[in-house]
């Protein structure tokens, strides 16, 4: 199994391929990104993270081989490939200048990895997450069971660590979906919510629960507002999560960013749902029963990432 990840010189991407490495179910991770130019000097981030991880590898004890390139004829032959790649907004740069950029560039990242992986499956992880999804979708060719986004194991994540915290119990009992997009209109359910099999709404009470379930939903601002940058550790690790539920065929039950056609009555869209993750990828759509108040979220979330597919749509006709 050979795993390429590209956007790996960053802090996502370098933990996804350091956490398939060291969790040692692929041959070969490939890290790849742009070459830095400093003044007179060539960095090489990709190169230099890879031989670092591969220097943990008697350490961690892994046999996984990470390798680094700027190049895409070394990504030949990956069965899986994660999209990190991306830009930070930087200050004086608009929502649309970013949404242009990132589109960009994870169109022609897609490009370049099918033409030299034709049968790859795609994570995208790149923000914002669902629209950049369908970008890679549309840009690929592949099957729609092939392209898909990751989100919803990090957002659940957050939530279990939470309430984790608020029971003071392990957060291995805690099991938990979300659905819709990656962002404040993500859908916290919090009636698919067990600890150890009991309905969470039975040990906690519904206003402490709707205070975590908002916390969720900014989970990703908390961390920005803390460090001034985004997230990496439980990014990079459920993208790797999501790469070894393929590689080994688990038939895990994740939410994943996946492709719509009449499911929960949304078409022509990628947002987060509930997936059997194995062997060619998205092997099922769970349809999960929705009552009316979960479904009216769930389509009001995917308005809002129907309108930014729609704004990226003008901003790339200009
Ligand atoms: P980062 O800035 O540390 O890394 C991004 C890397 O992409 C950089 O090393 C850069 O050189 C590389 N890159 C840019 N253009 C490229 C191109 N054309 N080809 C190859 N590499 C290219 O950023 P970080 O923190 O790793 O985040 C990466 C992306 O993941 C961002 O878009 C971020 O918003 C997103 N993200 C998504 C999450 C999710 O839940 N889906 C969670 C956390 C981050
Ligand atoms: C996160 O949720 C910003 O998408 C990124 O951490």
């Amino acid at each position: 199994m050979k795993i390429t990840v590209v956007g790996a010189g960053g802090n996502v991407g370098s933990t996804a391929a350091l956490t398939i490495a060291q969790r040692d179910f692929a041959k070969e991770v490939v890290l790849l990104d742009l070459e830095r130019k400093d003044g007179e000097k060539t960095f090489y981030p990709s190169k230099g993270r890879a031989l670092d991880q591969w220097q943990t590898s008697p350490i961690h004890l892994f046999d996984t081989k990470t390798t680094g390139t700027a190049d895409y004829a070394d990504t030949a032959g990956s069965q899986i490939c994660i999209i990190t790649a991306g830009v930070p907004r930087r200050p004086g740069m608009s929502r649309d200048d970013l949404l242009s950029i990132n589109a960009d560039i994870v169109k022609s990242v897609t490009e370049n990895l099918v033409k030299h992986s034709p049968d790859t499956i795609i994570i995208v992880v790149s923000n914002p997450l669902d629209v950049m999804t369908k970008v890679a979708l549309d840009a690929s060719g592949l099957p729609k069971e092939k392209v898909m986004g990751m989100a919803g194991i990090l957002d659940t994540a957050r939530y279990r660590a939470f309430l984790a915290e608020e029971l003071d119990i392990s957060p291995k009992d805690i099991q938990a979906l979300l659905m819709g997009g990656h962002g404040d209109t993500m859908v916290p359910l919090p009636r698919y919510t067990t600890v150890a099999g009991i309905p969470v709404t039975q040990l906690i009470d519904t206003d402490r629960l709707n205070e975590i379930v908002e916390r969720t939903k900014v989970g990703g601002g908390e961390l920005v507002g803390l460090m001034g940058t985004s997230a990496w550790y439980a990014p990079g690790a459920a993208s790797a999560q999501m790469a070894e539920a393929i590689a080994l065929d688990q038939n895990r039950i994740f939410p994943c960013c996946a492709y719509l056609d009449g499911e929960f009555g949304q078409k022509d869209i990628c947002i987060g749902v509930p997936v059997k993750l194995g062997t060619g990828g998205i092997k099922q759509i769970i349809e999960v029963e929705l009552d009316a108040d979960e479904q009216k979220l769930l389509d009001s979330s995917a308005g809002s990432v129907r309108s930014t597919l729609e704004d990226l749509k003008r901003i790339m006709e200009k």
